[in-house]
């Protein structure tokens, strides 16, 4: 029988423990909050308040329940509060010595049997757990923020906690309506360890101007389908607490450069700029606390600044190639509107492609999404060629040939000679530098990246690339076809992976080290990153999708270009491309895919 939990104990009710107050609360707990001060405690209640109120006015919350939730919440101001509760967490600051000396006192106050957990993020559970007498009952209970929103709950084993404690406090999950994964007593446990490499390699590429805070959160939000932006849920998060996390897990984990902290954020927080509590951090927020970004002196200008950075008119456009990505891209210029020249390498291909794309249109009649007079208009506007001559008279053309830099460089050194001065030359390449293109072309200015994702017809999400020679002009008009296009262009400089995938599989490549280190298994990994971060797939979902030998070729040009050790590719990724485990399409990667 697992242990009857009536009244629960929080500590600290910052971000996190005023959301876990509101988790008990409205699942039926009674709850004693405890703040240092009386101000932090009214902070900590209006935190409460406006997030039930919230509920309220979403509809997701009776007024009556809301009134009921408040009620089993009793606000003190000191430890000695909590000498009647079954369990308490607590969530106050990311500081070892300070929770130290708060679990020695709580070990003092709290009933002999009551529970000990830890929200930390990062800090050794173990370490927590022997400043009391009673470290098999010291627990780690990591929640997601926001609290009352994220399912998952990480519970952290130390070597000593006793299985009783561990089965009551999972059985208490479950009455939280929490889904728990329970792991071991690791730095980052499993969620954090996996995200804050990304989130502080995102604040790198912001320190270093790389792209500005709108276009790398829009990347990665519309590339990769996740609920914020890496700058945002920095903001989210607190930049204090982040910087506090990832130092803890350089100095644990190893000392993997990656975690040392951005030097823009320790800045960020001397000068008070800890994200939304504070009103300020990578954005600006109406007031402190509030979710709402307002303007700022670093928001871009509204309307179409493209045009007044010089971009060129853009009306006829040529798509070489006869692949997934050409074909998506033809279809996506051919909708908007432009007159489309598509240039393959033969009669034959052109029939294919014209095939597919046709194929594609018909699929949005059928759902509605596309009239039939717009598809045949869409149609109308495309010619097929296989001779690049073609092309004489275009003002954009976009290269969708096959990854392999000598045969970009040819075809840009024949554009060259064939395209009529002006022209916007681009390149969809996802991993070749861009500049090695443009140097095959006597007009380096003119030559751009405009990396589309898969499937072209539907990705929200086109990276356009500078590189040092790329004209301010030539990035303008990348910028104005995006727009006309309906696609969010993002604009970065010529690095390997550019925004989304630099950002993303070294993160995959982590989870890969992290299921090769037996520190968790492949299931409880995805569920803690879709349940905990809101990702829409985790990791090895996403890993047998896109294919493990494609991610690792990514991931092997990453390192190559960066250097960065902790960016060697996985050696368990490795053997299985090795062995023929590529993903969905061989049948086998992470997982069987032939009885599915
Ligand atoms: N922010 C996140 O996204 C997140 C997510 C999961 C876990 N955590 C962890 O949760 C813990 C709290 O982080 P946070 O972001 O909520 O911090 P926070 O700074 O927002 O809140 C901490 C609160 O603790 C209070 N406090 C400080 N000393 C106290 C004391 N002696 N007694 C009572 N209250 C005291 C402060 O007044 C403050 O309200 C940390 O261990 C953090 O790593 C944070």
């Amino acid at each position: 029988m697992a242990r009857e939990f009536t009244r629960v104990g929080v500590v600290g009710l910052g971000t996190m423990g005023a959301g876990i107050v509101e988790v008990f609360a409205r699942n039926g707990l009674d709850v004693t909050a405890v703040e240092i001060s009386d101000a932090a405690l009214e902070r900590g209640r209006v935190t409460l308040t406006g997030s039930t109120d919230r509920a309220v006015a979403k509809g997701k919350l009776a007024e009556a329940d809301r009134d009921a939730l408040m009620a089993r919440v009793d606000f003190r101001v000191g430890l000695d509060a909590l000498h009647d509760v079954d369990l308490v967490i607590e969530a106050v600051p990311e500081h070892l010595d300070l929770k130290q000396r708060i679990f020695a006192e709580l070990d003092r106050v709290c009933k002999p049997e009551a529970i000990l957990a830890t929200n930390t993020s990062s800090l050794s559970v173990t370490e927590i757990s022997v400043a009391t007498t009673r470290p098999n009952q010291v627990i780690g209970i990591h929640f997601f923020n926001p609290a009352p929103v994220m399912k998952l709950v990480e519970v952290v084993r130390t070597v000593v906690t006793s299985a009783e404690v561990v089965a009551d406090v999972e059985a208490l999950c479950e009455r939280l309506g929490k889904v728990d994964v329970t792991i071991s007593d690791r730095a980052g446990f499993i969620a954090n360890a996996l995200l804050f490499g990304y989130l502080n390699h995102a604040v790198g590429m912001f320190e270093a101007r790389y792209a500005t805070r709108e276009d790398i959160d829009a990347a990665m939000k519309l590339g990769c389908g996740l609920p914020m932006g890496p700058l945002a849920l920095m903001d989210l998060i607190g930049l204090d607490t982040a910087y506090e996390i990832l130092d803890t897990m350089y100095r644990r984990g190893g000392r993997d450069r990656r975690h040392a902290p951005a030097p823009l954020l320790k800045q960020m927080v001397t000068a008070g700029l800890l994200g939304r509590k504070s009103g300020r951090g990578f954005y600006t927020y109406e007031r402190p606390g509030s979710p709402k970004v307002v303007a700022d002196e670093h928001t871009p200008p509204a309307g179409d600044a493209a045009l007044a950075d010089g971009a060129r008119v853009v009306a006829k456009v040529g798509v070489v190639g006869s692949g997934t990505m050409a074909t998506g891209i033809i279809e996506v210029f051919a909708k908007a509107g432009y007159e489309v020249i598509s240039v393959t390498r033969g009669a034959e291909k052109s029939a294919k492609v014209c095939e597919a794309v046709k194929t594609s249109l018909n699929k949005g009649v059928v759902r509605g999404k596309l009239s039939e007079v717009d598809r045949d208009a869409a149609l109308g506007r495309i010619t097929w060629s296989a001779t690049l001559e073609h092309l004489a008279d275009v003002d954009l053309v976009v290269e969708a040939v096959v990854e392999e830099l000598s045969v970009k460089k040819a075809l840009f050194a024949s554009l060259d000679e064939i395209c009529k001065p002006g022209v916007v030359l681009a390149t969809t390449t996802s991993s070749l530098p861009v500049i090695d293109v443009a140097m095959a072309t006597q007009r380096p200015a003119d030559v751009v990246g405009l990396h589309f994702f898969n499937p072209a017809p539907i990705m929200p999400l086109v990276e356009i690339v500078q590189t040092i020679r790329t004209s301010t002009e030539t990035s303008a008009t990348a910028r104005a076809v995006c727009a006309k296009l309906g696609k969010t262009g993002v604009v970065c400089g010529d690095r390997s992976g550019f925004i989304v995938n630099a950002l993303l599989f070294p993160y995959l490549n982590d989870a890969v080290k992290m299921l090769e280190a037996s520190y968790s298994t492949a299931d409880d990994i995805d569920y803690a990153m879709k349940l905990g971060c809101g990702y829409p797939m985790g990791p090895f979902e996403l890993l047998d999708v896109v294919g493990l030998d494609v991610s690792l070729a990514i991931q092997r040009e990453l390192y190559l270009e960066l250097r960065e050790p902790g960016f060697a590719p996985a050696p368990l990724l490795e053997h299985l491309v090795t062995a023929g485990y590529l993903g969905r399409k061989s049948g086998r990667g992470f997982r069987d895919h032939t009885n599915r």
